[in-house]
């Protein structure tokens, strides 16, 4: 199958570093496609010649966070859905694809571009039947989160301690979903509004499967192969206020 990698991506210091980065990453992974949104207005020349030069099989996308969602205006909904928007849109454009192909093998991932991704993940969740799940290093507070998994390989629950109840405790980079699912379920989308935090995940894994149906993966959830690392911002107090280094210099 084709494992169609969802990133959504917004302009800041560090955008091309990572975006470096994880492209590096996917250059080792066979049949990979690449949808990358961009948080913006329009697709920026910075990625656009980045993805170009990548050689990848990609697809570029892009939707703006309306600025009602950036700002905390609902004191109940502190939290910024970040990359929400553009994740759907995504979801959006693989159901519209695939309308009139359904059988088209494919898994769906959604790879943030500040983690770290192991190559090991990718051929792991190419089995994924419905939604196979795994361990996240460096959520929750935690050296890691993982899901439960019995002796007969079942997943029970979550080893969590942000709220280990939420019908689904994991984070975004923990799953993947098989693409005949999303197809078959067109109406399943992360909600954008009244979704605490930590429940993203949950809002779309809900409508396409129950707890019993997820495949455990990375031997049984016993194995870490990705990393949800963040990216320090840059310190660039010396530009000042005019800039010191010429603008038109691409970084
Ligand atoms: C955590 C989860 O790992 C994310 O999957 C989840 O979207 C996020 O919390 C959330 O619920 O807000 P975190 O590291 O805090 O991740 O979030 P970021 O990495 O800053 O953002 C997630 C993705 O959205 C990234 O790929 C980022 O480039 C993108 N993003 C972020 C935008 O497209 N627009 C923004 O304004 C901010
Ligand atoms: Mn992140």
């Amino acid at each position: 199958p084709t494992i169609h990698i969802i990133t959504p991506t917004y302009s800041r210091p560090v955008q091309k570093a990572e975006l470096t980065r994880i492209a590096n990453t996917f250059l080792h992974v066979p049949n990979l496609h690449w949808i990358l949104i961009e948080d913006s207005q329009r697709r920026t020349p910075l990625v656009t010649g980045l993805l170009r030069e990548t050689g990848l099989n990609y697809t570029h996308l892009n939707v703006e966070t309306p600025k009602s969602f950036k700002i905390r205006g609902d004191t109940r909904d502190p939290r910024i859905p970040r990359g929400t928007m553009q994740r759907n849109l995504a979801l959006r454009w693989l159901r519209e694809t695939f309308k009139n192909n359904t059988s088209q093998p494919g898994i769906v991932y959604f790879a943030d571009d500040d983690n770290s991704y192991s190559l090991e993940l990718f051929e792991e969740m190419r089995s994924t039947r419905k939604v196979s799940v795994w361990p996240v290093a460096f959520v929750g507070g935690l050296r890691y989160e993982s899901p439960k998994v019995n002796a007969a390989g079942k997943v029970y629950g979550w080893k969590a301690v942000f709220d280990p109840h939420r019908p689904f405790a994991i984070d975004m980079a923990g799953f993947a979903i098989n693409l005949k699912l999303i197809l078959s379920k067109p109406q399943a989308y992360f909600k954008l509004r009244g979704v605490k935090g930590g429940y993203q995940e949950s809002s779309l894994l809900r409508e396409l499967v129950t707890l019993n149906d997820l495949e455990p993966k990375a031997a049984n959830c016993t194995k870490i192969l990705v990393w949800h690392t963040r990216t320090e911002k840059p310190i660039l107090v010396n530009e000042g206020k005019k800039g010191f280094t010429d603008p038109n210099m691409e970084i």
